[in-house]
């Protein structure tokens, strides 16, 4: 939540800070502002609304200077406005700050630093280090940052800079992703690795409790109590175009189409067909330890928990162990029951989602082995969990979720098949089976792909209905939750997603006219149960589209729309099911004329709690 870019160098520092805040502009954008040195004085430049409407500002006004700090924000504290935008400055102007994240004190400071005669202009909690950085500054910036952090309690990715102090941008980090890119002759500042991908592929992930000084040759580390100390420099090899719309209308249907790719890329160099063998470089943990292992917990929010739920499936059938999955959220205030014997699995696209990380420690804390299935290297979840496996989907800019899902789907089936095998709990001739069923995902995916103007169809014949239910059993019973999440965030039509099976128990009394069903009715176990239950909502008056297996003709006579889908093993059918219900939730925002990659009141990391 909020984006944060600092820049030190040669180029103008407001150019390249609105280029990046653009790239980050997913992590929140109610209001947007930008500072630079210019001529020995600060100058900035705020507004409200997204970054378009400052760069119409800069337009106008065009900052000049070759240091500066920018921020687009989510609100926490303080309503969106031009006041509450950042950058923040202290009483004199010469200190600007850009804040991601909460200052839980600030109540507190405030009141000290008002009865010391320092003058608020903001409802935030962030200007209260602004005045703090004020109060300490004794010509050195880097000292007086050091002795804010002494105050200051909560999370916080900052950046900072002075008219006093002219080369240099200071950054600081707790509980709060920030990255440092390395230049020639310049440096950076960022909340997130795309912002920063078209000017350097070097970068430094700070690490809690981190504080950085940059100027344009050289950047030092150093810890809260002004230790330097070494981190390592990373090549990050994603490329800027993944981070560009690359002829999509919207980066979340572009990354709906990659989705054979980003499984391909999960997949490959870790399924080896030929050798009937998957090999997960990252997964360290050794195969006696890992046959000790008696449950397993799986930690996500949102998608990712949805994510989640399909592993329970997958641990439960292949490896055969009693598998919980729970909402980072709740997990965090109940008290599981984790030990040595427990696995703690986390799922994370950005892996700094706040309740996220709280989980993973607690876990760690409790002598569960932890294993986090991430989309970005270096992040936070990705550095702390004693395993990791990369899903390799490349930037997922789209505020709504789609090929992080697929890409969590895939490290779960390879996770999962990986320790059957060497458990010993699925049969040889079955993992093969299995194996080869997996190795055929992309080019299904691109079949279902096929079905896009059909989705279209169906999306706007009922962009209209105010209400919907998603039905699914056993292994799309999470798709039914996702299908439902998609529709709700980006169209803001209510939706639910239900087990079919559950729908007598209450949800029923909902069906009539003017509530359609989308029903995941594929071919599997379950199907003649998911049929009664399509019976059961046609008697009431119900409208309902099913995803079907393509060639089956019963499912044509019960229902009012279908999408079909290739056959595939029940077990793989989430990685197909899913599509359709991203593109319907797509189409139908369009139709609407919602904001598809950034819907209402929403960011794309929540990094506070
Ligand atoms: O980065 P994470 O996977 O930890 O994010 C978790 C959720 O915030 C995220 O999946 C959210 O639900 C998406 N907006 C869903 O599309």
């Amino acid at each position: 939540m909020c984006g944060i870019v600092g820049y030190i160098g040669g180029k103008n520092a407001g150019d390249v800070i609105i280029d990046g805040l653009k790239r980050l502009e997913y992590r929140g954008y109610d209001s947007a502002g930008i500072a630079v040195i210019s001529e020995g004085a600060i100058e900035s430049r705020r507004s409200v609304g997204k970054l378009a409407e400052l760069g119409k500002i800069l337009r106008s006004k065009p900052l000049k200077g070759l240091t500066g700090i920018g921020h687009t924000r989510w609100a926490t504290h303080g309503k969106p406005s031009e006041e509450n935008a950042h950058p923040h400055t202290d009483c004199s102007g010469k200190i600007v700050v850009v804040h991601n994240g909460i200052i839980e004190n600030y109540l507190e400071l405030k009141k000290i630093l008002a009865s010391e005669g320092h003058k608020f202009k903001s409802e935030t909690d962030t200007e209260v280090i602004a005045h703090l950085i004020e109060k300490n500054f004794k010509g050195d910036l880097f000292k007086a940052v050091l002795e804010t952090l002494k105050t200051v309690k909560g999370a916080y990715a900052l950046g900072v800079i002075s008219s006093d102090d002219p080369d240099t941008v200071i950054g600081a980090r707790q509980d709060a992703p920030l990255i440092v890119g390395l230049g020639n002759g310049e440096n950076f500042l960022a909340s997130d690795i795309p912002a920063l991908l078209p000017y350097t592929r070097k970068m430094i992930f700070l690490e809690e409790g981190d504080v950085v000084k940059l100027n344009k040759d050289g950047v030092k580390v150093f810890s809260k109590d002004g230790r330097e100390i070494k981190r390592e420099t990373k090549n990050i090899t994603w490329d800027a175009v993944q981070a560009e719309k690359g002829g999509y209308k919207h980066f979340m249907l572009k990354e709906i189409y990659e989705q054979p790719q980003t499984i391909q890329d999960t997949i490959l160099g870790r399924l080896f067909i030929g050798e009937q063998k998957i090999y997960l470089e990252d997964v360290k943990i050794d195969d006696k330890k890992l046959n000790g292992l008696n449950k397993v917990y799986i930690v996500a929010c949102g998608t990712s928990y949805h994510a989640g739920l399909v592993g329970k499936f997958l641990f439960e059938n292949l490896v055969k162990v009693t598998a919980e999955v729970d909402i980072a959220s709740e997990f965090r205030y109940r008290s599981p029951v984790l030990d040595k014997k427990t696995l703690t699995v986390v799922i994370s696209q950005s892996g700094e989602t706040a309740d996220t990380i709280a989980a993973l420690r607690l876990a760690k804390q409790s002598g569960s082995h932890t294993l986090a299935i991430c989309n970005v290297v270096g992040s936070t979840v990705s550095r702390e969990a004693d395993d990791v496996l990369y899903t390799h989907c490349g930037p997922e800019i789209g505020v709504a979720s789609t090929k992080a899902f697929t890409g969590q789907l895939a490290a779960l089936y390879l996770i999962t098949l990986d320790w059957a095998a060497k458990k010993g709990s699925i049969k040889k001739d079955e993992f093969v089976r299995l194996i080869n069923e997996f190795w055929e995902t992309p080019s299904r995916i691109r079949e279902v792909l096929k079905a896009d103007p059909q989705v279209a169809a169906l999306a706007k014949e009922f962009s209209q209905k105010r209400d919907f239910l998603f039905l699914g059993r056993h292994v799309n019973y999470p798709i039914a939750l996702e299908g439902a999440l998609k529709l709700k965030e980006i169209s803001y039509i209510h939706a639910e997603g239900y087990p079919a099976g559950e729908m007598k128990h209450g949800p029923i009394a909902l069906i009539d006219e003017n509530m359609p069903l989308f029903v995941v009715a594929t071919k599997s176990a379950v199907y003649e149960k998911v049929l009664g239950n399509i019976e059961e909502a046609k008697a009431r008056g119900g409208t309902v589209i099913a995803l079907a297996t393509a060639g089956d003709k019963e499912i044509t006579a019960k229902t009012d729309g279908q999408i079909y889908l290739p056959e595939v093993d029940e077990f793989f059918a989430p990685l197909l099911t899913v599509i359709p219900l991203q593109l319907f939730a797509y189409h139908v925002a369009e139709v609407l004329g919602c904001d598809v990659d950034q819907p209402r009141n929403l960011a794309k990391s929540v990094t506070v709690e």
